[in-house]
């Protein structure tokens, strides 16, 4: 449905569930049993659970990085596990745990994301203004990540999350430490 940017239906995910012979493994932990979800283009959908309740799971899945065991996951009208490589093009993602490069600067890392998802080098230096600017992170451009405080950090994985304008975002607890 062209309406629709999130379709998931009966999705199961077990973690340890495959290599685990035994049924009863004690590593064995169903993280999504039959969860069914439809979210409607032009929305924001929050997903609320206690820790441990599979938010990160779900999120993990919709992104392309984890598959469930079954049931049927679309987004952006593309099934993500035969479609991945066109789900990838579509979305950005905001992980839990920051996905940056520790030794590189705030800019070389936007320049970095940029540049992986086939922006030319003097669009990606463009882009990389416009979010510094955006983040309010201009002066700290240039120190390496691992010198940045811990809010500083979750805004440039933020701004790192928009490089492209997805069509989806995924944020997985977006305020922590804003
Ligand atoms: N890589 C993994 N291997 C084994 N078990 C895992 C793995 N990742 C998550 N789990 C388990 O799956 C369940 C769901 O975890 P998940 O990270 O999806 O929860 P969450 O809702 O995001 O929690 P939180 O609010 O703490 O971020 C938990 O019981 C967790 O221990
Ligand atoms: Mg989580």
């Amino acid at each position: 449905m062209a309406d629709t940017a999130i379709s998931v239906e009966g999705v199961h995910k077990t973690y340890g569930g495959r290599k685990a012979k035994d049924e009863k493994a004690k590593d064995k932990k169903k993280a999504l049993d039959g969860l069914d979800l439809r979210v409607a283009r032009g929305t924001v959908h929050g997903v609320l659970g206690p820790n441990g309740a599979g938010k990160t799971t779900l999120v993990r899945i919709l992104s392309t990085l984890l598959r469930p065991d079954s049931g049927r996951v679309e987004v952006a009208g593309y099934d993500v596990v035969a479609d991945a490589r066109a789900v990838r093009f579509r979305i950005g993602l905001l992980g839990q745990h920051a996905a940056l490069d520790e030794e590189l600067g705030g800019r070389q890392n936007l320049e970095l994301f940029a540049r992986l998802h086939h922006l030319g080098a003097r669009r990606a230096r463009v882009r990389a203004d416009e979010l510094l600017e955006r983040f309010d992170l201009v002066d700290t451009g240039r120190k390496p990540v691992r010198a940045y405080s811990g809010g500083m950090r979750r805004r440039l994985d933020l701004a790192a999350s928009l490089v492209t304008d997805p069509e989806i975002l995924f944020l997985d607890e977006p305020t922590t430490g804003l």
